[in-house]
């Protein structure tokens, strides 16, 4: 294994400072740190561990790089605070420190010219980064519960051609899941890829609508982790064709038939 911060590192790790923190919603917040040598490095679906440098964090968390600034060393994140380790996050001030390792995994697959993401919740943050690093080439289709949950079509209004929305009470966009409005925008779309990222269902639901259109569909899962380097286990998966594959180190992002039979 090549040693983080070694001279062929690919991941760094290191105590980086806090230059901005924002609350974008009800829990949601949008975190920025200076880490110069992962903010170069990291690709778009690539994710970092965080560590907790007050009390007795043990664990770091994991987090998808949500964009990056490489000429100012920044690399920004968006969390919803859900637990412990959220909480500690969400109170980091700019100038106080968190120790970030990354960037870690396999990310999306750049290759194609008119993708078509679909998110949901959280999933949306590490598509912020690839609709960005698409440049415009990309649309995309966002679900949530209600109108509230959609501060991210703000967010994607610059970075893609067409924001779709669809919200489960239709105070937003379509009523229905993103799943209700899918089959139609790729019936009328030329897309060429499907990626989403967001809540298992969800995915699973859209790997299965890309499949029937013959559309490949990349997909990023989300597990428990541990090391976050592919060496404790902790995030082992059964792909379809009976292999044994690591969340962190194979994936986050895997071709959907790879992992949803
Ligand atoms: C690759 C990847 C990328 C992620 N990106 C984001 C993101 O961009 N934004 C976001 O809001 N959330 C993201 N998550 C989920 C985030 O890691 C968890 O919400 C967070 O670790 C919860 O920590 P906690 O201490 O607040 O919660 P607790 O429930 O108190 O955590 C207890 C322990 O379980 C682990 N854990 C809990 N939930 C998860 C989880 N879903 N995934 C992995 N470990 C977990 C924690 O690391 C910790 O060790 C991502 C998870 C993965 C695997
Ligand atoms: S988190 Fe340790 S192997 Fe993936």
């Amino acid at each position: 294994m090549i040693l983080p911060n070694s001279p062929e590192a690919t991941k760094f790790v290191q105590d980086a400072k806090v230059l901005a923190q924002q609350e974008l919603a009800t829990d949601v917040f949008f975190l920025v740190v200076e880490a110069p040598k992962i903010a170069r490095a990291a690709k778009a679906g690539q994710f970092v561990q965080l560590r907790i440098l007050s009390g007795d964090f043990t664990l770091r968390r994991p987090v998808g790089v949500a964009a990056v600034d490489s000429k100012k060393g920044s690399v920004a994140f968006i969390y919803r605070v859900v637990g412990r380790g959220t909480k500690a996050l969400s109170a980091l001030m700019p100038g106080e420190m968190v120790n970030v390792l990354g960037p870690l995994g396999h990310g999306f697959t750049m290759k194609y010219q008119r993708p078509l993401i679909v998110g949901g919740g959280m999933g949306l943050s590490p598509l912020l980064y690839y609709a960005d690093a698409m440049k415009g080439k990309a649309d995309v289709l966002m679900g949530g519960k209600t109108a509230e949950e959609l501060f991210w079509t703000n967010l994607f209004d610059d970075l893609t051609q067409e924001v779709f929305v669809t919200t489960d009470d239709g105070s937003m966009g379509t009523k229905g899941f993103t799943t209700t409005l899918l089959p139609e925008l790729l019936e009328k779309g030329d897309y060429d890829v499907v990626v989403t990222c967001g809540p298992e269902i969800m995915m699973r639901g859209v790997a299965k609508i890309a499949k029937e259109h013959g559309l490949p569909c990349e997909v990023s899962l989300e597990k428990r982790m541990a090391c976050g380097l592919g060496a404790c286990l902790s995030c082992s998966i059964d792909t379809t064709d009976g292999q044994r594959k690591k969340v962190c180190k194979d994936g986050p992002v895997f071709p959907a038939e790879e992992v949803f039979a």
